[in-house]
Protein backbone atom coordinates (compact mmCIF):
# COMPACT_ATOMS: atom_id res chain seq x y z
CA UNK A 1 0.00 0.00 0.00
CA UNK A 2 3.14 2.22 0.20
CA UNK A 3 3.83 2.08 -3.01
CA UNK A 4 -0.21 2.91 -3.75
CA UNK A 5 0.56 6.03 -2.08
CA UNK A 6 3.36 6.60 -3.60
CA UNK A 7 2.38 6.29 -7.26
CA UNK A 8 -0.99 8.83 -6.18
CA UNK A 9 1.49 11.31 -4.63
CA UNK A 10 3.88 11.24 -7.39
CA UNK A 11 0.90 12.46 -10.38
CA UNK A 12 -0.63 14.80 -8.01
CA UNK A 13 -0.67 17.49 -10.64
CA UNK A 14 -3.53 15.51 -12.19
CA UNK A 15 -5.87 17.26 -9.67
CA UNK A 16 -7.58 20.11 -11.59
CA UNK A 17 -6.99 24.03 -9.94
CA UNK A 18 -6.47 21.61 -6.08
CA UNK A 19 -5.12 23.98 -4.19
CA UNK A 20 -2.89 22.29 -2.05
CA UNK A 21 0.43 20.30 -3.01
CA UNK A 22 1.43 16.72 -1.18
CA UNK A 23 4.74 15.69 -2.44
CA UNK A 24 6.54 12.21 -0.71
CA UNK A 25 9.54 13.54 0.96
CA UNK A 26 10.60 10.40 3.13
CA UNK A 27 9.95 6.67 3.21
CA UNK A 28 10.36 3.90 5.39
CA UNK A 29 10.65 -0.12 5.19
CA UNK A 30 12.78 -2.57 6.08
CA UNK A 31 12.71 -4.19 2.87
CA UNK A 32 15.60 -3.21 0.82
CA UNK A 33 14.84 -4.04 -2.54
CA UNK A 34 10.92 -1.74 -1.65
CA UNK A 35 13.56 1.26 -0.76
CA UNK A 36 15.32 0.56 -3.65
CA UNK A 37 11.98 1.03 -6.07
CA UNK A 38 11.14 4.56 -4.36
CA UNK A 39 14.22 5.50 -5.36
CA UNK A 40 12.86 6.14 -8.95
CA UNK A 41 10.90 9.22 -7.12
CA UNK A 42 12.59 12.52 -7.29
CA UNK A 43 10.90 14.49 -4.56
CA UNK A 44 11.86 11.45 -1.52
CA UNK A 45 15.14 12.32 -0.59
CA UNK A 46 15.36 10.33 2.81
CA UNK A 47 15.10 6.41 2.70
CA UNK A 48 15.33 4.65 5.75
CA UNK A 49 14.78 1.04 7.05
CA UNK A 50 14.55 3.32 10.72
CA UNK A 51 10.68 4.81 11.58
CA UNK A 52 11.89 6.93 14.01
CA UNK A 53 14.74 8.46 11.64
CA UNK A 54 11.71 9.59 9.09
CA UNK A 55 9.33 10.92 11.74
CA UNK A 56 12.44 13.06 12.99
CA UNK A 57 12.35 14.81 9.73
CA UNK A 58 11.21 18.32 9.80
CA UNK A 59 10.34 18.16 6.01
CA UNK A 60 7.83 15.46 6.75
CA UNK A 61 4.26 16.94 7.94
CA UNK A 62 1.99 13.96 7.62
CA UNK A 63 2.73 10.23 7.71
CA UNK A 64 1.09 7.53 5.80
CA UNK A 65 1.40 4.36 7.99
CA UNK A 66 1.02 0.84 6.28
CA UNK A 67 2.51 -2.00 8.05
CA UNK A 68 1.10 -4.91 10.06
CA UNK A 69 -1.98 -4.47 12.60
CA UNK A 70 0.53 -5.48 15.36
CA UNK A 71 2.55 -2.85 14.56
CA UNK A 72 -0.10 0.26 14.18
CA UNK A 73 -0.20 1.02 18.18
CA UNK A 74 3.23 1.57 18.58
CA UNK A 75 4.27 3.22 15.19
CA UNK A 76 1.01 5.59 15.02
CA UNK A 77 1.61 6.69 19.16
CA UNK A 78 5.01 7.51 17.79
CA UNK A 79 3.81 9.40 14.88
CA UNK A 80 1.79 11.58 16.57
CA UNK A 81 4.02 12.13 19.61
CA UNK A 82 6.76 13.48 16.96
CA UNK A 83 4.17 15.82 15.74
CA UNK A 84 2.98 14.75 12.88
CA UNK A 85 -0.51 14.12 11.50
CA UNK A 86 -1.91 10.81 10.52
CA UNK A 87 -3.19 9.09 7.37
CA UNK A 88 -3.67 4.97 9.11
CA UNK A 89 -4.41 2.14 7.48
CA UNK A 90 -7.31 -0.12 8.63
CA UNK A 91 -8.66 -1.23 11.47
CA UNK A 92 -6.50 1.39 13.22
CA UNK A 93 -4.95 -0.74 15.59
CA UNK A 94 -5.00 -4.44 16.02
CA UNK A 95 -8.22 -4.20 18.56
CA UNK A 96 -10.74 -2.00 20.26
CA UNK A 97 -7.79 -1.48 23.38
CA UNK A 98 -5.29 -0.29 20.51
CA UNK A 99 -7.72 2.09 18.53
CA UNK A 100 -8.82 3.84 21.93
CA UNK A 101 -5.38 4.18 22.79
CA UNK A 102 -4.41 6.02 19.16
CA UNK A 103 -7.76 7.99 19.07
CA UNK A 104 -7.04 9.41 22.82
CA UNK A 105 -3.70 10.39 21.57
CA UNK A 106 -4.73 12.21 18.89
CA UNK A 107 -7.26 13.94 20.29
CA UNK A 108 -4.94 14.76 23.53
CA UNK A 109 -2.56 16.21 20.92
CA UNK A 110 -4.97 18.06 18.76
CA UNK A 111 -3.52 15.89 15.53
CA UNK A 112 -5.37 15.44 12.23
CA UNK A 113 -5.68 12.30 12.13
CA UNK A 114 -7.94 10.00 9.55
CA UNK A 115 -7.95 6.50 8.26
CA UNK A 116 -7.87 4.70 4.67
CA UNK A 117 -10.92 3.54 2.90
CA UNK A 118 -11.01 4.48 -0.32
CA UNK A 119 -14.27 2.90 -1.96
CA UNK A 120 -16.54 5.73 -0.85
CA UNK A 121 -14.58 8.11 -3.51
CA UNK A 122 -15.33 6.10 -6.56
CA UNK A 123 -17.92 7.94 -8.73
CA UNK A 124 -20.58 5.20 -8.47
CA UNK A 125 -20.31 5.23 -4.31
CA UNK A 126 -20.49 8.77 -4.36
CA UNK A 127 -23.45 8.63 -6.45
CA UNK A 128 -25.15 6.31 -3.94
CA UNK A 129 -24.53 8.15 -1.00
CA UNK A 130 -26.07 11.18 -2.90
CA UNK A 131 -28.97 9.44 -4.01
CA UNK A 132 -29.88 7.95 -0.31
CA UNK A 133 -28.73 11.58 0.70
CA UNK A 134 -32.24 12.44 -1.72
CA UNK A 135 -34.52 10.87 0.54
CA UNK A 136 -36.69 9.72 -2.26
CA UNK A 137 -36.63 6.23 -0.63
CA UNK A 138 -39.94 5.81 1.53
CA UNK A 139 -39.50 4.07 4.51
CA UNK A 140 -36.23 1.86 3.94
CA UNK A 141 -36.54 -1.89 4.48
CA UNK A 142 -32.97 -2.67 4.47
CA UNK A 143 -28.98 -2.06 3.81
CA UNK A 144 -27.03 -4.24 2.77
CA UNK A 145 -22.84 -3.53 2.17
CA UNK A 146 -20.21 -5.87 1.37
CA UNK A 147 -16.51 -6.69 0.22
CA UNK A 148 -15.42 -9.99 -0.49
CA UNK A 149 -12.50 -11.68 -1.62
CA UNK A 150 -11.52 -15.08 -3.35
CA UNK A 151 -7.95 -15.96 -3.52
CA UNK A 152 -8.03 -17.89 -0.13
CA UNK A 153 -10.00 -20.59 -1.88
CA UNK A 154 -6.74 -21.55 -2.91
CA UNK A 155 -5.59 -23.99 0.31
CA UNK A 156 -2.26 -23.70 -1.44
CA UNK A 157 -1.61 -20.24 -0.72
CA UNK A 158 1.00 -18.92 1.38
CA UNK A 159 0.32 -18.04 4.69
CA UNK A 160 0.74 -14.81 5.70
CA UNK A 161 0.57 -11.93 8.44
CA UNK A 162 -2.79 -11.40 7.42
CA UNK A 163 -3.69 -14.50 8.35
CA UNK A 164 -2.12 -14.83 11.53
CA UNK A 165 -3.99 -13.77 14.84
CA UNK A 166 -0.89 -12.83 16.57
CA UNK A 167 -0.26 -9.78 13.04
CA UNK A 168 -3.82 -9.40 11.98
CA UNK A 169 -5.62 -9.45 15.31
CA UNK A 170 -8.18 -11.93 16.52
CA UNK A 171 -10.88 -10.12 14.76
CA UNK A 172 -9.61 -11.93 11.78
CA UNK A 173 -10.96 -10.66 8.01
CA UNK A 174 -13.43 -8.07 10.34
CA UNK A 175 -9.70 -6.06 10.71
CA UNK A 176 -8.93 -6.60 7.25
CA UNK A 177 -11.88 -5.57 5.32
CA UNK A 178 -14.14 -4.40 7.83
CA UNK A 179 -13.07 -0.56 7.75
CA UNK A 180 -14.09 -0.53 4.05
CA UNK A 181 -17.59 -2.13 4.60
CA UNK A 182 -18.67 0.48 7.21
CA UNK A 183 -17.19 3.48 5.71
CA UNK A 184 -20.48 4.42 3.76
CA UNK A 185 -23.03 3.37 6.65
CA UNK A 186 -21.41 4.88 9.29
CA UNK A 187 -20.48 8.43 7.28
CA UNK A 188 -24.90 8.02 6.67
CA UNK A 189 -25.07 8.25 10.52
CA UNK A 190 -26.32 4.34 10.19
CA UNK A 191 -24.90 2.92 13.68
CA UNK A 192 -25.28 -0.87 14.47
CA UNK A 193 -27.37 -1.01 17.87
CA UNK A 194 -27.19 -4.75 18.32
CA UNK A 195 -25.32 -7.50 15.93
CA UNK A 196 -25.39 -11.34 15.28
CA UNK A 197 -22.25 -12.67 14.31
CA UNK A 198 -21.86 -15.86 11.60
CA UNK A 199 -17.54 -16.20 11.82
CA UNK A 200 -15.99 -18.49 10.06
CA UNK A 201 -12.52 -20.46 10.06
CA UNK A 202 -12.46 -22.36 6.72
CA UNK A 203 -8.60 -23.33 6.78
CA UNK A 204 -7.07 -23.81 9.80
CA UNK A 205 -3.64 -24.22 8.31
CA UNK A 206 -1.32 -23.39 5.01
CA UNK A 207 1.48 -23.51 3.41
CA UNK A 208 4.61 -21.60 5.28
CA UNK A 209 6.53 -20.86 2.33
CA UNK A 210 9.43 -22.88 3.31
CA UNK A 211 7.83 -26.73 2.28
CA UNK A 212 6.19 -26.98 5.89
CA UNK A 213 2.65 -25.94 7.19
CA UNK A 214 1.89 -23.43 9.24
CA UNK A 215 -1.26 -22.36 11.80
CA UNK A 216 -3.86 -20.33 9.94
CA UNK A 217 -6.05 -19.28 12.85
CA UNK A 218 -8.00 -16.12 11.83
CA UNK A 219 -11.55 -15.73 11.04
CA UNK A 220 -12.05 -16.24 7.05
CA UNK A 221 -15.33 -14.70 6.83
CA UNK A 222 -17.91 -13.04 8.16
CA UNK A 223 -21.48 -12.35 7.99
CA UNK A 224 -22.86 -9.65 10.54
CA UNK A 225 -26.68 -9.03 10.82
CA UNK A 226 -27.39 -5.84 13.01
CA UNK A 227 -30.34 -3.23 12.98
CA UNK A 228 -30.08 0.55 13.25
CA UNK A 229 -32.68 3.04 13.55
CA UNK A 230 -33.25 5.24 10.62
CA UNK A 231 -36.33 7.84 10.48
CA UNK A 232 -37.49 5.90 14.07
CA UNK A 233 -37.53 2.20 12.76
CA UNK A 234 -35.33 -0.49 13.15
CA UNK A 235 -33.74 -1.50 9.90
CA UNK A 236 -31.88 -4.43 8.80
CA UNK A 237 -28.07 -4.21 8.09
CA UNK A 238 -26.44 -6.50 6.84
CA UNK A 239 -22.39 -6.20 6.07
CA UNK A 240 -20.07 -8.93 4.90
CA UNK A 241 -16.74 -9.31 4.81
CA UNK A 242 -15.38 -12.55 3.26
CA UNK A 243 -11.96 -14.15 1.85
CA UNK A 244 -13.41 -17.01 0.82
CA UNK A 245 -16.28 -15.76 -1.62
CA UNK A 246 -15.76 -17.56 -4.60
CA UNK A 247 -15.23 -15.42 -7.85
CA UNK A 248 -15.53 -12.79 -6.26
CA UNK A 249 -11.98 -10.32 -6.82
CA UNK A 250 -12.25 -7.47 -4.45
CA UNK A 251 -15.96 -6.48 -4.84
CA UNK A 252 -17.07 -3.95 -2.92
CA UNK A 253 -20.55 -3.50 -2.71
CA UNK A 254 -23.47 -1.57 -1.30
CA UNK A 255 -27.52 -1.67 -1.57
CA UNK A 256 -30.07 0.37 -0.16
CA UNK A 257 -33.65 0.01 -0.72
CA UNK A 258 -36.80 1.55 0.53
CA UNK A 259 -40.53 1.27 -0.40
CA UNK A 260 -40.21 4.34 -2.98
CA UNK A 261 -37.04 3.95 -4.47
CA UNK A 262 -33.42 2.46 -3.93
CA UNK A 263 -29.89 1.98 -5.28
CA UNK A 264 -27.66 -0.66 -5.98
CA UNK A 265 -23.86 -0.31 -6.58
CA UNK A 266 -21.07 -2.60 -6.85
CA UNK A 267 -17.21 -2.42 -8.30
CA UNK A 268 -18.25 -5.73 -10.15
CA UNK A 269 -19.50 -3.83 -12.26
CA UNK A 270 -17.42 -0.53 -12.04
CA UNK A 271 -19.00 2.36 -14.25
CA UNK A 272 -22.93 0.69 -13.52
CA UNK A 273 -25.06 2.55 -11.09
CA UNK A 274 -28.54 0.67 -10.53
CA UNK A 275 -31.34 3.29 -9.14
CA UNK A 276 -35.00 1.10 -8.00
CA UNK A 277 -37.66 3.76 -8.60
CA UNK A 278 -41.52 2.81 -7.35
CA UNK A 279 -44.10 4.17 -9.78
CA UNK A 280 -47.40 3.02 -11.66
CA UNK A 281 -44.44 0.00 -13.03
CA UNK A 282 -41.35 -1.05 -10.34
CA UNK A 283 -38.47 0.10 -12.45
CA UNK A 284 -34.28 -0.89 -12.23
CA UNK A 285 -32.90 1.74 -14.01
CA UNK A 286 -29.27 1.57 -15.04
CA UNK A 287 -26.96 4.33 -15.85
CA UNK A 288 -23.25 4.36 -17.21
CA UNK A 289 -21.35 6.61 -14.93
CA UNK A 290 -17.59 8.31 -15.87
CA UNK A 291 -15.23 9.96 -14.43
CA UNK A 292 -16.43 12.04 -11.26
CA UNK A 293 -14.58 12.18 -8.33
CA UNK A 294 -15.13 14.50 -5.22
CA UNK A 295 -12.28 16.56 -6.73
CA UNK A 296 -12.06 16.98 -10.69
CA UNK A 297 -8.64 15.73 -12.56
CA UNK A 298 -7.73 15.83 -16.37
CA UNK A 299 -9.34 12.74 -16.85
CA UNK A 300 -11.85 13.11 -19.51
CA UNK A 301 -15.68 12.78 -18.24
CA UNK A 302 -16.52 9.72 -20.23
CA UNK A 303 -13.19 7.79 -19.00
CA UNK A 304 -13.75 4.47 -16.39
CA UNK A 305 -11.90 5.30 -12.75
CA UNK A 306 -10.21 2.30 -10.97
CA UNK A 307 -8.53 1.94 -7.54
CA UNK A 308 -5.69 4.10 -7.81
CA UNK A 309 -8.05 7.12 -8.80
CA UNK A 310 -10.07 6.47 -5.78
CA UNK A 311 -6.81 5.57 -3.64
CA UNK A 312 -5.83 9.44 -5.04
CA UNK A 313 -9.34 11.20 -4.27
CA UNK A 314 -8.81 9.82 -0.48
CA UNK A 315 -5.33 11.28 -0.31
CA UNK A 316 -6.99 14.70 -1.91
CA UNK A 317 -10.08 14.60 0.41
CA UNK A 318 -7.37 14.33 3.37
CA UNK A 319 -5.47 17.29 2.22
CA UNK A 320 -8.42 18.84 1.69
CA UNK A 321 -9.70 18.68 5.25
CA UNK A 322 -6.73 18.84 6.40
CA UNK A 323 -5.90 22.49 4.70
CA UNK A 324 -9.78 23.25 5.28
CA UNK A 325 -11.39 23.03 1.54
CA UNK A 326 -13.26 20.29 2.47
CA UNK A 327 -16.41 21.82 1.52
CA UNK A 328 -18.93 19.33 2.28
CA UNK A 329 -18.18 16.59 0.36
CA UNK A 330 -17.18 13.08 2.15
CA UNK A 331 -14.88 13.02 4.75
CA UNK A 332 -12.22 9.84 5.53
CA UNK A 333 -12.83 7.58 8.05
CA UNK A 334 -12.05 9.53 11.09
CA UNK A 335 -11.18 8.23 14.75
CA UNK A 336 -14.29 8.25 16.36
CA UNK A 337 -15.76 5.93 13.31
CA UNK A 338 -12.44 4.00 13.59
CA UNK A 339 -13.43 3.03 17.00
CA UNK A 340 -16.68 2.41 16.31
CA UNK A 341 -15.72 0.03 13.91
CA UNK A 342 -13.88 -1.85 16.75
CA UNK A 343 -16.66 -1.40 18.58
CA UNK A 344 -18.62 -3.32 16.25
CA UNK A 345 -15.79 -6.17 15.58
CA UNK A 346 -15.76 -6.94 19.31
CA UNK A 347 -19.71 -7.39 19.67
CA UNK A 348 -19.51 -9.85 16.64
CA UNK A 349 -16.78 -11.75 18.21
CA UNK A 350 -18.93 -11.80 21.61
CA UNK A 351 -21.67 -12.55 19.61
CA UNK A 352 -20.01 -15.97 17.81
CA UNK A 353 -18.70 -16.73 20.94
CA UNK A 354 -22.52 -16.77 22.84
CA UNK A 355 -23.80 -17.86 19.28
CA UNK A 356 -26.55 -15.03 20.58
CA UNK A 357 -27.20 -11.24 19.84
CA UNK A 358 -25.11 -8.91 21.64
CA UNK A 359 -26.07 -5.30 21.97
CA UNK A 360 -23.90 -2.00 21.03
CA UNK A 361 -23.55 0.57 23.43
N1 LIG B 1 -6.69 0.63 1.97
C1 LIG B 1 -6.59 -0.54 1.36
O1 LIG B 1 -7.24 -0.80 0.36
C2 LIG B 1 -5.65 -1.56 1.90
C3 LIG B 1 -5.31 -2.67 1.13
C4 LIG B 1 -4.39 -3.60 1.65
C5 LIG B 1 -3.88 -3.41 2.93
N2 LIG B 1 -4.26 -2.33 3.66
C6 LIG B 1 -3.72 -2.10 5.02
O2 LIG B 1 -2.40 -1.58 4.86
C7 LIG B 1 -1.58 -2.07 5.91
C8 LIG B 1 -0.41 -2.83 5.27
O3 LIG B 1 -0.94 -3.83 4.44
P1 LIG B 1 -0.15 -4.26 3.10
O4 LIG B 1 -1.10 -5.10 2.31
O5 LIG B 1 0.44 -3.07 2.47
O6 LIG B 1 0.96 -5.18 3.76
P2 LIG B 1 2.37 -5.65 3.19
O7 LIG B 1 2.76 -6.83 4.00
O8 LIG B 1 2.29 -5.76 1.70
O9 LIG B 1 3.30 -4.41 3.52
C9 LIG B 1 3.67 -4.07 4.82
C10 LIG B 1 5.03 -3.39 4.72
O10 LIG B 1 5.40 -2.95 6.03
C11 LIG B 1 6.81 -3.11 6.12
N3 LIG B 1 7.16 -3.14 7.54
C12 LIG B 1 6.90 -4.08 8.46
N4 LIG B 1 7.38 -3.71 9.66
C13 LIG B 1 7.95 -2.50 9.51
C14 LIG B 1 8.61 -1.61 10.38
N5 LIG B 1 8.80 -1.88 11.68
N6 LIG B 1 9.09 -0.46 9.88
C15 LIG B 1 8.93 -0.16 8.57
N7 LIG B 1 8.30 -0.96 7.69
C16 LIG B 1 7.81 -2.12 8.16
C17 LIG B 1 7.09 -4.43 5.41
O11 LIG B 1 8.44 -4.54 5.02
C18 LIG B 1 6.14 -4.33 4.22
O12 LIG B 1 6.76 -3.76 3.07
C19 LIG B 1 -2.47 -2.92 6.80
O13 LIG B 1 -2.95 -2.13 7.84
C20 LIG B 1 -3.58 -3.34 5.88
O14 LIG B 1 -4.79 -3.64 6.54
C21 LIG B 1 -5.10 -1.40 3.15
Amino acid sequence: MGREAASALSRWFVLNDFPAKAELTAVCDLNESLLEWYRQIPTCTLLTKDYKELIADKNVDVVYVAVPHNLHEQIYLDVLRAGKDLLAEKPFGINLKAAEAIANEAKKLKRFVRCSSEFPFLPGVQRVIAEVKSNTFGKLLEIKAGFLHSSDLDPTKAINWKRQVKTCGEIGVMGDLGMHVVHVPFSLGWKPENVYAQLQKIYTERPDGKGGMAPCDTFDNAKLTTETTIDGRSVPMILEMKRMAPGETNTWYIEVLGTEGGVRYSTKEPKTLWIFKRGKEQTWIKTDLGFHGQFPTITGGIFEPGFPDCFQQMLATFVAEREGFLNGRLPCVNPEMAVLSHHLFEAALNSHNSKSVVKLN
